[in-house]
């Protein structure tokens, strides 16, 4: 390399995997006062993928990080970076990412887990990005996996009807070009002010484990709906616009967008004010509801498995979770 090189993140591969169980909203409407009717209407979701006892976030991981690398061709020894993008790691540490790497034997990796919630994902790409265009490491691989299931209390229909387990996984090579090629930026923020908005409470290092905050249901997801709803149309079409203008593009260059399947509503709000119709809109959250870090690479890669991502596509990523954190990112392929 010379020192004028431009290092671009290209996608080299990608995989998916999401647990054989299925919970339906019938299914929930067996136990929960609600029905298919109400979770459809007010979020899109009609079924969700829930993990195994034999299962957990690195496991999920594990399968889609072995498509990606396969689909890469690219060998488990090649992987110079794990960054394990989660909200529910198999335990407090060592990292999801230490257990992901030596499932797929990257034996040579470094591997670490990040935190941002829903958000993960799209923040694990800016980490990414900022490794391969320093021109230091080669192959980073970016896995959302989560088990939101087992942090969701049942017994709760204003979320536990949202979320759903899965993984999904990209690996990103570097390549030398002087075209824009591959991640074209990242963008991401955060609002502490907002933490309350989506939060498990329950105390590791601030109280440590208590029954008392067990028995509490600390340990459970709490939401505050409506206002998270409402930051996160302001915040993804906020960011969307962001990254576009970064790039001196506009909407009507986008082949794809690929949000954040949070809830339908909240994407139509944000096309809407963005001005990017229906059909340049990929959603899958009736099949799998909020699957939080793994949602957007599980979208981007069915996308793609049908046809709605071909070389030359711009495809915009748009993000929110707890935090508050939002992102985007612009994809060309
Ligand atoms: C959770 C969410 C679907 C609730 O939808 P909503 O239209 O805002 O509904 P509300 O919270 O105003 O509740 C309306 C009514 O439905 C009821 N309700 C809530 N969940 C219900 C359910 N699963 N089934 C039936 N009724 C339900 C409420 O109790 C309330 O009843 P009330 O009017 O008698 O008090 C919606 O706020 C949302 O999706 N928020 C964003 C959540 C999110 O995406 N979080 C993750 C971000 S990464």
């Amino acid at each position: 390399m010379n020192k004028h090189t431009q290092f671009k993140a290209e996608v080299a591969g990608m995989g998916i995997y999401v647990p054989a169980e299925v919970r339906t909203n019938a299914d929930l409407e067996k136990t929960l006062d609600t029905s298919d009717e109400w979770i459809r209407t007010r979020t899109g979701i009609c079924e969700r993928h829930i993990a195994g006892k034999d299962e957990s976030s690195s496991t999920l991981g594990i399968q889609a990080g072995k498509m990606a690398l396969e689909s890469a061709n690219i060998s488990p020894e090649e992987v110079d970076i794990i960054i394990v993008c989660t909200s529910t790691p198999d335990i407090l540490f060592p990292a999801t990412a230490c257990f992901v790497q030596k499932g797929i034997g990257a034996v040579n990796a470094a591997a670490y887990d990040i935190s941002a919630v829903c958000s993960g994902f799209v923040f694990g790409l800016s980490i990414a990005e900022q490794y391969i265009k320093s021109g230091r490491y080669r192959h980073v691989l970016v896995i959302g996996s989560e088990t939101n299931s087992r942090i969701v209390d049942w017994s709760d229909r204003s979320t536990c009807i949202l979320f759903g387990d899965g993984a999904g996984a990209m690996l990103l090579k570097s390549v030398e070009s002087d075209e824009p090629k591959g991640l074209l930026s990242s963008h991401i923020h955060s609002d502490g002010e907002k933490s309350d908005f989506i939060i498990v409470p329950g105390g590791i290092g601030k109280t440590g484990v208590s029954h008392t905050a067990i028995d509490e249901g600390e340990y459970f997801i709490k939401m505050a709906g409506s206002a998270t709803f409402k930051a996160a149309v302001k915040r993804m079409t906020e960011v969307s616009q962001e990254a576009l203008d970064f790039n001196g593009l506009s909407t009507e260059d986008v082949t794809l967008v690929v949000p954040h399947q949070a809830n339908r509503r909240i994407i139509d709000a944000v096309t809407d004010k963005l001005g990017i119709p229906s059909e340049k809109v990929f959603m899958n959250i009736e099949k799998y509801g909020n699957t939080s870090a793994a949602s957007i690479p599980i979208a981007i890669h069915e996308a793609r498995e049908a046809g709605l991502i071909v070389p030359g596509s711009l495809t915009l990523l748009a993000v929110v979770g707890a935090g508050l954190t939002w992102g985007a990112a612009l994809i060309k392929w």
